[in-house]
């Protein structure tokens, strides 16, 4: 393990003004976005539709870092540069999804636990040649009647913390993400707590396990009312409430938090972030974005799988990116919507 490389490279990733484009859906989540819009779930349009995501020009103005997936580590670029090397010559990180997916936790109803332990070492030590210079694992907490349980908290963090030192050991910088679910009627009292409960069990086991704070980021949700509760709490509320969780639960040593957008819409997921620069608190660790769907919703319908369309999605890509990176500054306002 290089300590110095996986101090650098977490700040590139976190670089200020930046976030982190999450384009790493696996075949099913992004075959199930192709399929709504009619677009050939193919090898090739898989292909095609990341090297729009990355080839716009002056994303690197805005992202520091790109999660890939298995297939895309693999594959090249239109112009045939392998997409690991594209990225690292535009100054953008690549990263690599190594989860094998959340499974159903046995005895426990829809609860999940995360797999992808085995074989791990052997895999990171791939990726890296192949160019991954950090990776991600994704762990899903669900709200509910008598949900969590204690046994898919211990699980999902254990796993976490057992990925997250592996990574470490091949000197790739991990994203340590303990995604509670935005699905359900709970109040932003409840998710808070679950959240709080999510993040100080995880640190426990990264301690455990021996991973370096300083080598890591955090890829948290929002502390934020259910998806369906009908009195959903404002944008500062859940900035405060957010920050609030942080502060009691993330090392200082931890360089940066990287959000995930978990369903909020495009422009609710910049005014969180935002929001959480203007509370007048200081903030120990670098705040910004490592958004999916906020990133790339709305490029992916303007593109619907039609080469005309490429360069009006690449536009909105980089607006996307832009009011995100803004946002992370502290700088974003809505009027920047209509400025593309
Ligand atoms: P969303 O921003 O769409 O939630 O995706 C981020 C991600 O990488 C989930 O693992």
């Amino acid at each position: 393990m290089s300590v110095e490389e996986l101090m650098q490279t977490a700040a590139a990733m976190v670089a200020p003004g930046k976030g982190i484009l999450a384009m790493d859906e696996s075949h099913p989540t992004c075959g199930k976005r192709f399929e709504k819009l009619g677009i050939p779930q193919t090898e090739q349009m898989r292909q095609i539709y990341r090297d729009m995501l990355v080839t716009t020009e002056g994303l690197s103005d805005y992202i520091g870092g790109a999660i890939l997936f298995d297939e895309t580590i693999r594959q090249k670029t239109l112009d045939g540069t392998p997409f690991p090397k594209y990225l690292a010559d535009h100054g953008i990180v690549p990263g690599i999804k190594v989860d094998a997916g959340a499974k159903n936790l046995a005895g426990l109803g829809e609860e999940k636990v995360t797999e992808g332990l085995d074989g791990l070492r052997e895999r990171f030590a791939e990726y890296y040649e192949l160019g991954a210079r950090f990776s991600k694992w994704r762990a899903v907490i669900t709200i509910g009647d008598n949900m969590p349980s204690w046994a898919c908290i211990e699980a999902n963090a254990h796993a976490l913390a057992r990925y997250a030192a592996l990574s470490q050991e091949a000197s790739i910088v991990p994203i340590v993400e303990p995604e509670v679910l935005i699905n359900g009627s709970h109040s932003i009292e409840r998710c808070y707590e679950v959240t709080e409960l999510a993040q100080r069990i995880t640190f426990q086991h990264l301690k455990n396990q021996g991973v370096l704070m300083e080598g890591m980021v955090l890829k948290p949700s929002m502390v934020i009312s259910g998806d369906t509760n009908n009195n959903r709490a404002d944008v500062e509320t859940v900035a405060r409430e957010t920050i609030r969780c942080l502060l009691n639960t993330v090392p200082a040593s931890v360089p940066g938090i990287a959000f995930l957008s978990g369903g909020q819409s495009d422009e609710e997921a910049a005014a969180h972030l935002n929001a959480m620069h203007t509370l007048g608190i200081d903030l120990p660790w670098a705040v910004t974005f490592s958004y999916g769907r906020a990133l790339q919703h709305a490029a992916m319908q303007t593109w619907a799988g039609k080469e005309e369309n490429l360069a009006a999605a690449q536009k909105v890509v980089l607006q996307r990116a832009r009011c995100n990176g803004k946002a992370s500054l502290g700088a974003y306002t809505p009027d920047m919507e209509q400025a593309a």
